[in-house]
């Protein structure tokens, strides 16, 4: 079958035919791993891209095929991986496809998916040179992320739309066209009927074809309207690094898979989204790495941030990690220690072991002991293992360790603990340290209490003390205060020092 027949089934098994009032291109149509394209749409033979590209100029004076209007379905699948390496469609130049510091305004309705949606489509525009605004007036570009879900939310974006127009109409003529576009659920549904119904719209890029955003707004540049809502079996967009909208938000979504396939008789999304396709695991994996090595590096930055990171390893031993089901071996968890420590050099580490786990042997023990020497931990929490009834270990393991020799292998874990967190925190003596205050402490009503950077405890006599802010001012420490304390003794739980002066988050950076 060749590319244009594959291109038509694609159509057909779509429900919709072929569309001559606007370009629509369909680039995506073969993916060599969907079974999908694997089962119809054999490349095409004899039919070189390059070559295609190559003799393109010299049959312009014959003038071209529709041949010559169509990508090979010979698209190798490395090249897949990756929008930087993909090629251009033959009749425009890569540098039509740039963006050109053309500045977007996006817009995003409805769900979470739309979010990410919104992400993707920008970190692919961004990546193609154009730039973003947040000001509808500066735009150059407008893309609507739409939602179809109910008809409320269409009826919202068809009024945006009218406003819209009015921008574009009153633009100097000096600025160039405004473009818009409608991006996502909407254009999926509804397809050449926004294009007949609104002429203001320029662009339609269905959920699935946002990789083809460039090549959509460089045709729109030469005045045609243009459309991709090819729906496709595979596309996941796991390549696609989502670029985070708002730099200050609060949380972020990562996305592990596309479209549905539960038709809920009442629901349109499968028909807007199409077909369910989970984003393969290594992709979801590489976000959610990133993602992690972002929170470190806040952690770094921030001075109100404490440098704290509890990782409980529960054993040393790979062997008895695994009949734990904890999913990291020794080594693993050892590897990710040395690289937190690399991203916050000086963190406070804090881990929860079990002494005696089912089939523990004396050497996977001794495997425990070496990992608290090798990580020293500023805090531990120690426990012998209790079986727990419904658990599966329970169904599955045997509890062979006698309890006197799970409470010997637990003092020896404690033993080693304190004399590691002894050693590690013996290094603040001498040094001063930033303190929050949190109250009186427990042994003692004339001392003071609060945590160090690390979450460490800090006990200070409460005596008066200057204050920074207020120079010439004597003050005691509230809870809720910053002190700073300089350390004069250390234990495996706490530090002990005299307090020197109330002071701020900023004005202490001077001093630690
Ligand atoms: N026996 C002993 N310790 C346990 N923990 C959880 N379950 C058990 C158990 N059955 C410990 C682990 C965990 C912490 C909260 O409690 O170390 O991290």
């Amino acid at each position: 079958m060749n590319h244009l027949q594959c291109i038509l089934q694609a159509q057909r098994s779509l429900r919709w035919g072929p569309l001559a009032s606007v370009s629509w291109l369909l680039l995506r149509t073969c993916r060599t791993h969907s079974s999908f394209s694997g089962a119809t749409c054999p490349s095409a033979k004899g039919q070189q891209e390059d070559g295609v590209q190559k003799d393109f100029s010299s049959r312009l004076a014959t003038g071209p095929t529709f041949q010559h209007f169509l990508r090979s379905a010979a698209v190798p699948q490395e090249k897949l991986s990756s929008p930087d390496v993909e090629d251009s469609p033959p009749y425009l130049t890569v540098d039509e496809l740039l963006g050109r510091q053309k500045k977007v305004y996006l817009e995003t309705y409805g769900c979470q998916m739309n979010v990410n949606d919104t992400e993707i489509a920008w970190s692919i525009l961004q990546k193609s040179g154009y730039l973003r605004t947040n000001s509808l007036q500066e735009a150059d570009v407008i893309l609507l992320v739409t939602c179809s879900i109910r008809e409320k939310a269409e009826q919202t974006i068809w009024n945006r739309l009218h406003q819209l127009k009015v921008l574009k109409t009153k633009r100097p003529r000096s600025r160039g066209p405004l473009k818009i576009g409608i991006l996502g659920c909407m254009a999926e549904r509804l397809k050449e009927e926004i294009l007949n119904r609104e002429k203001t719209v320029d662009i339609l890029a269905g959920p699935d074809a946002y990789r083809d955003l460039p090549r959509l707004l460089a045709v729109a540049e030469s005045g045609q309207q243009a459309a991709n809502v090819l729906l496709s079996l595979d596309e996941t967009y796991a390549d696609v690094m989502p670029v985070q909208m708002n730099p200050s938000a609060t949380s972020a979504f990562v996305s592990i898979m596309r479209g549905c396939d539960n038709m809920c008789s009442y629901c349109i999304v499968p028909f807007t989204r199409g077909r369910e396709r989970s984003r393969p695991v290594a992709s979801i994996l590489e976000e959610v790495r990133k993602l992690s090595e972002q929170v470190l590096q806040l952690i770094h930055e921030r001075d109100n941030i404490c440098k704290q990171i509890h990782l409980p390893a529960q054993s040393g031993s790979s062997r008895v990690l695994e009949a734990m089901r904890r999913g990291y071996s020794r080594e693993a968890y050892v590897e990710l220690i040395h690289h937190i420590r690399e991203f916050i050099p000086g963190v406070s580490l804090s881990s929860d072991f079990i002494a005696g786990f089912c089939g523990e042997t004396e050497e996977d023990h001794l495997q425990t002991v070496s990992l608290l020497q090798e990580v020293q931990y500023n805090m531990g929490f120690l426990f012998s293992y209790s079986m727990r009834q419904k658990t599966r270990a329970y169904h599955r393991l045997k509890d062979d360790v006698p309890q006197e020799v799970k409470l010997r292998r637990l003092e020896e874990l404690i033993t080693v603990f304190r004399e590691e967190a002894t050693k590690a925190n013996k290094t603040f003596v001498g040094r001063t340290q930033l303190v929050l205050v949190e109250g009186l402490s427990k042994r003692s009503a004339t001392d003071l209490c609060g945590r160090n950077d690390g979450n460490l405890k800090v006990i200070f006599p409460d005596v008066e003390m200057e204050d920074v802010t207020n120079s010439g001012f004597r003050v005691r420490a509230q809870p809720g205060d910053y002190v700073l304390v300089k350390i004069t003794s250390a234990s495996s739980q706490t530090l002990k020092g005299h307090v020197l002066c109330r002071t701020t988050l900023k004005d202490s950076s001077a001093y630690c």
